[in-house]
């Protein structure tokens, strides 16, 4: 008897447990109705008379040692949740989250849109997966046509007719497929090419393509267009050149440069010391456009423009490499927070 009460000390000596709900379980097991302490007392009714007095003393002690040491460590625990609650003192001043940014091509993207939409735009959205006939044959190219390889296309292995959109001027197609003019839509998505990925070029990247269809169309109306565009993204000061172009779903055609806003035409490195950039194409739409959509070309005409976006956030906030578009470094990133 004596060599379990001895046992019982030193096993309450050594507990050392790590949470509270360990001690309560100490408690329990040691001091609990069912306890070991209550159970050695049920044994010391059978000892013999002459050892009662040293088996009580020694049983006495054993049972003081585990209320001490038990309170002691409640009493740590205790004083482990009142850091705890000091950690949550709630009159303390909060840690802000850091917010996120909007990526520069969405902010790009939406503003471009909103300017659209002044002009009476809405959105128009289609496929990134699309057939031949509406990225191309609806677009006046025909098959085989040398124009095909303006623009480098990923095509479907088991199925050539299927590829993925080289341009979004595959939404006009299908706009102008169901809706009856006067349309008016611009048409904001990613596309892909088949381009080796450079400082300059990406095999994906987005774009914004705009369409108006309506009677009495004009090339001085989509001019104006586009000029209260420039003005509108790139500042009041900023002027438009149209250079003769060519594409296959316009006649004519014309590339838009806007007068370089960083050196103010002067001549730069960003602009290669012609103080312009090249900011979009655009042009009538063909008739055989509007035709193969349905459209009667005698009673209608149209203008159309596509622009790059990664192309536009590089030449709005003088970013040098397409790539740091595409890497997510929120170092980067951050920096068009308030943009
Ligand atoms: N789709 C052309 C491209 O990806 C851009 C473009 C040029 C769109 C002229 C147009 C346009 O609507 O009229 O290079």
């Amino acid at each position: 008897m004596i060599e379990k009460i001895n046992d019982l000390r030193r096993r309450i000596e050594e507990f050392t447990p790590t949470t509270a709900s360990g001690v309560e379980e100490l408690r329990i097991a040691v001091l609990g109705k069912n306890g070991e302490i209550n159970a050695l007392m049920e044994q010391f009714r059978t000892v013999a008379p002459e050892m009662k007095r040293e088996v009580g003393q020694a049983l006495n002690a054993v049972k003081t040692l585990a209320t001490e040491r038990i309170a002691e460590l409640k009493g740590s625990y205790s004083d482990n949740n009142k850091e705890v609650r000091a950690a949550a003192d709630l009159t303390r001043p909060g840690t802000n989250d850091t917010l996120g940014s909007r990526h520069p091509v969405s902010v790009v993207m939406g503003e471009v849109c909103d300017i659209f939409a002044r002009l009476g735009y809405t959105i128009a959205d289609g496929p990134e997966i699309e057939d031949d006939w509406h990225v191309f044959t609806a677009l006046n190219f025909p098959p085989e046509h040398p124009a095909r390889d303006m623009q480098d296309t990923f095509f479907i292995e088991k199925n050539p007719d299927i590829l993925l959109r080289t341009h979004t001027s595959s939404i006009q197609v299908r706009t102008m497929q169901t809706q009856k003019p006067p349309i008016r839509v611009i048409c904001p998505g990613r596309v892909f090419r088949n381009e080796a990925i450079s400082a300059r070029s990406h095999c994906m990247f987005h774009q914004v393509e705009g369409l108006y269809v309506d009677k009495n169309v004009s090339f001085a109306d989509l001019k104006q267009s586009v000029l209260y565009f420039a003005k509108e993204f790139f500042g009041e000061k900023a002027t438009i050149r149209l250079r003769p172009s060519y594409f296959p779903f316009t006649e004519p055609s014309a590339e838009v440069d806007v007068s370089c806003q960083l050196c103010g035409g002067a001549g730069c490195n960003v602009c290669k010391y012609t103080g312009w950039l090249e900011i979009m194409g655009c042009g009538m739409v063909d008739p055989a456009v509007l035709e193969a959509c349905g459209i009667d070309s005698r009673e209608y005409s149209g203008f159309a423009f596509g622009m790059g976006i990664e192309r536009t956030a590089m030449l709005k906030y003088g970013i040098r490499d397409i790539r740091l578009l595409f890497e997510n470094d929120v170092r980067f990133l951050q920096q068009f927070e308030s943009a």
